[in-house]
């Protein structure tokens, strides 16, 4: 997709297929004065303004969020089209907002097979920059399809999106910079999520980090079997030993010359496919075990865009990829595993792998000198039973850490939800043979999850991120696609930039 910026002095000299204006609801519940207009299209241009008079004055359009209504011939605008894209109500919205708004028209233009197109930045709202850059992800999040493999599929994808802004130009086009490299890392993440298991092994996975680091400049390692067996990642191995598919412990590293601050780990759950083990998964649903190694692509996204954006930070990735198979190899429950840090699992669920390979995983980033550490895995049912697939859950170990995340994510546009880490929930996986069992029961399952990966993190101050419920959107929404969502990994590189 080519991607500009214009002046907004004049959209309507714009010429484009489709010129995209956002209108807000401005009515109110006890809002005597009839006269004032309830719905308002948000631009300065006399002529955009004119043309659409007619329109607002039927009452069709409302203003309502992501409402798409095109004007066709629209007087003396250069455009061949008008879209006027509902914003909801102009009181409450915000940058999350703007940014699906912006979504919601890409997608109803590629709708009507149009393939280029202006989006006017409202005037009012945000900084122009930060507008301009939530704009152009908007753009790049609504670009995304995951029906690859349909026979008769039709590239739809934008060829060409204006946005228009007023503002320094400059620092425009390098909003759109940042945007573009936020929007094409999270679709680096989403292909990978999307491909099925028989075309994403662990190796594939690899090859895939190993030759995106090498378009980026990270450093890349990629360890199989026998150095995860030396380095006595008995967790992680006890996992892969089951599958025919070797694991691939995958390791990068941004190392900028003017780093500052500590050095942060990411850490990604890359389970290719997860059939339980021999405590093996019911038949229905199990096909969509091939998105379990989306912890891992987005950390692989996240390392993208922060060499691309050039952050001053030093951080290392470790993706632990494997599948988790029932086999004549396969752990069985009850076996015990000695973890890389030493301590002793009891494996209760073969089912609950993603932690034993985080747990060597965390632990390796903390030996490669990690001083935070942040983590995501789609870990558990348990929290899609607690937050469903709107709020990914979020645990910390340490409340200022928090508190510097929280900012991030609110950036960013994404929606998680603290949960508890008290000590007490630590009862349910004490051991009676070894230290820890890989399974607290039902009671608090995504909780008891985190509980165990905070052994491995001791008083590293760590965030972990659970996207069982949000990294694959079941149906399709107006800014978005069915399929993978890249949940997390703006929040992340918007963490590492502060
Ligand atoms: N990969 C699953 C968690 C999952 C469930 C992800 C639904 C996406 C959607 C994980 O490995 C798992 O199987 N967890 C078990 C843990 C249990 C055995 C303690 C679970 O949640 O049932
Ligand atoms: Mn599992
Ligand atoms: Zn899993």
């Amino acid at each position: 997709m080519t991607m500009k910026t214009s002046l907004s002095a004049n959209p309507s000299a714009f010429e484009t297929e489709c010129l995209a204006v956002i209108v807000f609801d401005r009515s109110e519940k006890d809002r005597g004065d009839k006269d004032k207009p309830q719905v308002t299209v948000e631009s300065s241009d006399p002529a955009v303004l004119e043309a659409t008079a007619a329109l607002l004055a039927t009452g069709d359009v409302t203003g309502k969020m992501f409402e798409a209504t095109f004007l066709h011939a629209p007087g003396k605008i250069k455009a061949k089209r008008l879209l006027l894209v509902g914003g909801g109500k102009a009181k409450t919205f915000s940058n999350a907002d703007l940014r699906r708004v912006a979504g919601a028209a890409a997608r109803a233009v590629k709708g009507k097979n149009i393939r280029s197109f202006a989006f006017v930045a409202p005037p009012s709202s945000l900084p122009a920059e930060l507008a301009v850059r939530t704009i152009v992800e908007g753009l790049y999040i609504a670009d995304f399809d995951s029906d690859t493999y349909k026979s008769d599929r039709k590239d739809q994808s934008l060829q060409s999106v204006a946005v228009l802004s007023a503002g320094d130009p400059a620092k425009l086009q390098s909003s759109i910079e940042e945007g573009r490299i936020l929007g094409d890392s999270l679709n680096f993440t989403r292909e990978l999520v999307n491909e099925p298991s028989n075309r994403m092994t662990p190796t594939i996975l690899a090859e895939r980090a190993s030759k995106m680091a090498a378009e980026v400049g990270l450093k890349c390692e990629v360890f199989g079997a026998d150095k995860i067996k030396e380095l006595k990642m008995g967790a992680f191995w006890g996992v892969a030993q089951g599958s025919d598919e070797p694991p691939a412990l995958i390791v990068l590293r941004y190392e900028p010359a003017d780093a500052v601050g500590p050095v942060l780990g990411l850490v990604g759950k890359g389970v290719t496919f997860d059939t339980g083990g021999i405590s093996i998964k019911p038949a229905d649903g199990m096909e969509k075990m091939k998105y379990d190694m989306a912890g891992g692509a987005t950390m692989l996204g996240a390392m993208r865009a922060i060499a691309l954006l050039k952050l001053k930070r030093k951080v290392i990735c470790i993706v632990c990829a494997t599948e988790n198979m029932p086999s004549g190899k396969a752990q069985k429950p009850g076996d015990v595993q000695i973890a890389m840090s030493g301590k002793a699992i009891e494996i209760i669920n073969t089912d609950a792998e993603g932690r034993l390979i985080l747990a060597d995983g965390l632990h390796y980033a903390r030996q490669l000198g990690c001083q935070e550490l942040i983590d995501a895995a789609t870990l558990t049912g348990a929290v899609v039973v607690a937050l469903g697939a709107v709020n990914a859950g979020v645990f910390c170990n340490n409340d200022g850490l928090y508190d510097r995340f929280l900012k991030a994510q609110t950036v960013a546009g994404e929606k998680m939800w603290r949960m508890p880490l008290d000590e007490e929930y630590g009862e349910s996986i004490r051991s009676n043979i070894a230290d820890i069992i890989n399974s607290g029961g039902r009671q608090g399952g995504a909780i008891t999850a985190a509980m165990f990966l905070k052994e491995f993190v001791e008083d590293t101050p760590w965030i972990h991120l659970d996207i069982a419920g949000t990294t694959w959107i079941e149906d399709g929404k107006p800014w978005i696609a069915k399929g993978p969502s890249g949940i997390a990994l703006r929040s992340i590189v918007e963490f590492a930039r502060s």
